[in-house]
């Protein structure tokens, strides 16, 4: 296992649609998944789709971890707005709703910004495991969000070009501090 660099927006191995895996239990898949998984973990992402490591092929990984779900009422949405560490080879997605919402996004490949994404709020998706084993799942909020720019990713597509607002697109540390003042709101709000 290996951490892999990170290709970056404007490298054109991240413009490019990539190829469809013909086997994906072969072991060279097996390998680039573990250095995708080591590489994701080693830069606290939560996706990571394998063009961003320099290869052109259509896999993804990615986690939708609890504490990221949005406020959720009951377990069975909890449950689709989480996901475990996921690996999908050949994933493909479909879109369940018209209904959109914007997120704040971040991207590997986009160091350092942010920007509000719209994207559908409820999807399903389906995809191979290298140990052959088919995954459907239907997702929303977050896991629907992190599983829509990750397969972007394969397509040659960016979230900065899935935005409707380019005013939206910021650095990450001033999302901190807009953060920071919404949640001193918040309190204010609550006296
Ligand atoms: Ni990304």
């Amino acid at each position: 296992m290996a951490i892999r660099k990170i290709a970056r927006m404007g490298h054109p191995v991240l413009k490019g649609i990539a190829k469809p895996v013909p086997d994906p239990t072969a072991p060279a898949v097996k390998a680039l998944v573990a250095d995708m998984i080591e590489t994701m973990i080693d830069a606290n992402g939560a996706g990571l789709a394998a063009p961003q490591v320099h290869e052109p092929w259509r896999i993804v990984i990615f986690q939708a971890p609890a504490e990221r779900a949005d406020e959720a009422a009951d377990a069975a949405e909890i449950f689709d707005h989480t996901a475990p560490l996921t690996v999908l080879v050949n994933p493909e997605i479909e879109v369940l709703t018209a209904e959109t919402e914007k997120g704040w996004e971040g991207c590997l490949s986009v160091p350092g910004l942010r920007g509000a994404v719209p994207r559908a709020t409820h999807i399903r998706y389906r995809g191979v495991t290298p140990e052959g084993a088919v995954i459907e799942r239907e997702a929303r909020g977050f896991h629907a969000r992190v599983v829509q720019h990750e397969c972007d990713h394969l397509d040659g597509i960016l979230y900065p070009q899935r935005m409707d607002d380019l005013s939206e697109l910021i650095f990450e540390s001033e999302a901190r501090a807009m953060l920071a003042a919404r949640i001193e709101g918040d309190e204010a709000d609550d006296r």
